[in-house]
């Protein structure tokens, strides 16, 4: 039998719409260079793909910050680039630079790209899964996660990370038919891969919209609403009880409407969603996971500590996970992070 949700993992609990006397915390980007033994493990490969596709690092990787942290969630390790690569994308990503690719700019590109050789490519990432679920001690939840269409397709068009998007949106003005061609592969292959990833083991997934923001609102309602909608709505049908959190990174106004019309589970809020916003509006459509700044667990200390009460006495009458707004920098000392767990855990 099923556990019962009263008697599973804090985070799914809240997930699935309790109220926690303690909410549970995970934290976006919790493995990585802030951490120097993922630093001396990420010094064993060339590059950045070969941690993501070499179980043995990439799990111990996604270990490293449950074993220094009383965290309610592990994320698997691994990238949302890794999708165009098994596409047959050419992926890099370059010391310092960040993630370059060759760019897709045409629907003839897209016909290029090779959907029947995702699982293939994929496998170690699923292999990390199933070895995660069995190690994990057993009140820490498994998030596996993904990048929405919209955000991976920014990559893809433009090369790489972007400052304005021109590429990705012009063609998307000028062929919309032709962009929508990528748009739907992205899809697809998202829906694959996350189920792939649940079916491997994890609990939950999310969904990474970091560039929701640069779009005006009929473009967002078919670029960033519409093809989430359509992953939530093939995963529910596949796996009707794995939550789905989405994150919609810079949507604001918006975000009321991306989480009521996209039928996620719960919303990762970033660092200016306004806390009234959040206790107001989102929370009574669903649970809120945010939204400290990363920046304050680079400063630690009493503005740290001062910035997560507030947040706390916002949100923690309802459905709430504590997360950050985004993801950990590399700069943030990790007794910071050890100060953040102690003060949420005595909360
Ligand atoms: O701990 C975790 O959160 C799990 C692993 C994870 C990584 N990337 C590892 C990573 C997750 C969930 C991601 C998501 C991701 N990747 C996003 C969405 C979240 C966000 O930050 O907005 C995006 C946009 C990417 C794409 C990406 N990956 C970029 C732009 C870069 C280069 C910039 C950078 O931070 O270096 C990466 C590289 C990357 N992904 C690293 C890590 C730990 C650093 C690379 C290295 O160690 O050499």
């Amino acid at each position: 039998m099923p556990p019962t949700v009263s008697a599973a993992k804090p985070l799914l609990r809240s997930l699935a719409g309790e109220i926690a006397a303690r909410p549970p915390v995970w934290l976006m980007r919790q493995a990585g260079r802030y951490l120097p033994e993922y630093r001396k493990v990420r010094a064993q490969v060339a590059g950045f793909l070969d941690l993501c596709y070499t179980t043995e690092l990439a799990v111990e990787v996604t270990l490293q910050p449950i074993r220094r942290y009383a965290l309610d969630a592990a994320i698997l390790f691994s990238d949302i680039l890794v999708v165009p690569d098994a596409l047959g994308q050419s992926v890099t990503f370059r010391e310092g630079e960040g993630p370059v690719l060759e760019p897709i700019r045409s629907a003839a590109a897209v016909a290029q790209l090779r959907p029947a050789g995702l699982h293939e490519r994929l496998a170690p990432v699923y292999e990390t899964v199933r070895r995660l679920a069995a190690t994990l001690p057993p009140e820490v939840a498994l998030i596996g996660f993904a990048g929405a269409p919209w955000t991976v397709a920014t990559y893809m068009v433009e090369g790489g990370t972007s400052r304005t998007f021109h590429n990705v949106q012009l063609w998307a003005y000028r062929d919309p038919e032709g962009f929508a061609g990528l748009i739907d592969c992205l899809v697809a292959a998202t829906i694959e891969y996350l189920a792939a990833q649940i079916v491997a083991g994890v609990e939950v997934v999310q969904l990474f919209d970091s560039w929701a923001g640069v779009l005006p609102e009929p473009a967002f309602q078919r670029w960033v609403i519409e093809p989430t909608a359509r992953i939530v709505a093939a995963l529910r049908q596949r796996h009707p009880d794995v939550p789905i959190i989405g994150f919609p990174r810079g949507a604001g106004l918006l975000y009321p409407a991306y989480f009521s019309a996209t039928g996620v589970s719960a919303i990762g809020l970033d660092t200016t969603v306004p806390l009234s916003l959040a206790r107001g509006n989102l929370q009574k459509i669903g649970a809120v996971q945010g939204n400290l700044d990363p920046l304050l667990v680079v400063t630690g200390g009493a503005a740290m500590a001062a910035a997560t009460r507030a947040i706390l006495a916002a949100l923690s009458q309802g459905p709430f996970v504590f997360n950050l707004g985004h993801g950990i920098v590399p700069e943030t000392p990790p007794e910071h992070v050890a100060e953040l767990v102690a003060l949420l855990r005595s909360f």
